[in-house]
C-alpha cells in the first residue's frame, strides 16, 4: 500500500463525521455512463441543451421523456458495483455519516445507503411540471431505446405533462438537500469525494465548504480535477478498486497500528 492509502486509511478509520459525495464515476463500473468522458460522457454524444433545460422540455417533451426513460432502462439494468457497497459500509461504521450524491440513479440505495442526499434529483420521482404534484414512476413495458420519443404521462390532478424529477442546466437545486449537503459538509471532519469532476457548481461547492472550515478532504478519481488542490489526499484509481481496499485498510487492523 502506497503512503496515499495509508494516510487515507487513517483519516477515516480516526473520523467521526464523515460526508461522502459522490458523482457518477462512482457509477461507471456499473455501466452508467458519465457524462464529460471524452468517448463515452453522456455530454459527448447527446446536447443537454436540447435534452437537459426546461426549455428543451417544452419545445419537444415526447424527445426528453423518452431520452429519461432510456437513461431510467439503463440503470435498471445495471447493479451496484463493490463501491458503493463500500460506501454503505462506511455509513455503517460511521453511524453520523451523510452521503451526498450528484447522480440520479438509485445505485446507493440499492447497495444499502439508507438515505442518500440527492443533490440533482433522481429517475425515479416524476413530477408534473405544472403543479409540481409527484407522479408515479410508469412500468417500463416497452424497453426504451436510445432516441425513442415517448409522450410524458399527464399529471392525475392538473392533466399537465409529468417531468422528469432531475435538476435540469439553469434550475434551481432541491433547497432542502441543498442545505442538508451545506449543513453536512459545515460540520463533518471527513470529506470523501468520490467520481465527480467538480466543474458543476453548486454541488462542487460541497467539498469546498468542507475544506474551508478544517475538515479533512480525500478525493478517488482516476484523472486529476479541479478538487486535486482542495484534497489532502488524492488517490488516483477507480472507485470499485480504491473504496473496498480503503475500507479494509481503516477498520481491518489492529487498533492504532
Ligand atoms: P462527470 O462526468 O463530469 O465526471 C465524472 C468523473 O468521474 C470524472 O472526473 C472521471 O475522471 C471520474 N471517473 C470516471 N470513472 C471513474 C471510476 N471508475 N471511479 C471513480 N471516478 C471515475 O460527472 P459528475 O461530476 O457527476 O448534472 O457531473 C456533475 C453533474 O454534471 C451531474 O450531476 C450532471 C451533469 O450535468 C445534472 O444532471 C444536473
Amino acid at each position: 500500500m502506497g503512503q496515499a492509502a495509508r494516510d487515507a486509511a487513517e483519516l477515516l478509520g480516526q473520523a467521526r463525521r464523515v460526508v461522502i459525495f459522490t458523482g457518477a464515476g462512482m457509477s461507471a463500473e456499473s455501466g452508467v455512463p458519465t457524462f464529460r468522458d471524452a468517448l463515452t460522457g453522456l455530454w459527448r454524444q447527446f446536447d443537454a441543451q436540447a435534452l437537459a433545460t426546461p426549455d428543451a422540455f417544452r419545445a419537444d417533451p415526447a424527445l426528453v421523456w423518452g431520452w429519461y426513460e432510456w437513461r431510467r432502462a439503463t440503470v435498471r439494468q445495471a447493479r451496484p458495483n463493490a463501491g458503493h457497497v463500500a460506501v454503505a459500509a462506511i455509513e455503517a461504521r460511521v453511524p453520523s455519516s451523510v452521503l451526498v450524491t450528484q447522480n440520479v440513479d438509485d445505485l446507493h440505495e440499492r447497495a444499502g445507503s439508507a438515505a442518500p442526499v440527492h443533490l440533482h434529483g433522481s429517475l425515479f420521482a416524476p413530477h408534473c411540471s405544472g403543479c409540481a404534484q409527484p407522479a408515479p414512476v410508469p412500468d417500463l413495458t416497452e424497453e426504451p431505446a436510445e432516441g425513442r420519443r415517448i409522450p410524458p404521462p399527464r399529471c392525475a390532478r392538473c392533466s399537465a405533462a409529468v417531468r422528469p424529477g432531475v435538476v435540469w442546466f439553469g434550475e434551481a437545486l432541491p433547497t432542502e438537500a441543498l442545505e442538508a449537503a451545506v449543513e453536512a459538509a459545515s460540520t463533518c471532519d471527513l470529506l470523501l469525494t468520490v467520481g465527480t469532476s467538480g466543474l458543476v457548481y453548486p454541488a462542487a461547492e460541497i467539498p469546498q465548504v468542507a475544506a474551508r472550515l478544517g475538515a479533512a478532504v480525500i478525493q478517488v478519481n482516476p484523472e486529476e480535477t479541479p478538487l486535486d488542490r482542495v484534497a489532502d489526499v488524492n488517490l488516483r484509481g477507480p472507485a470499485a478498486r480504491v473504496l473496498p481496499a480503503l475500507v479494509d485498510a481503516a477498520w481491518d487492523r489492529p487498533h492504532g497500528a
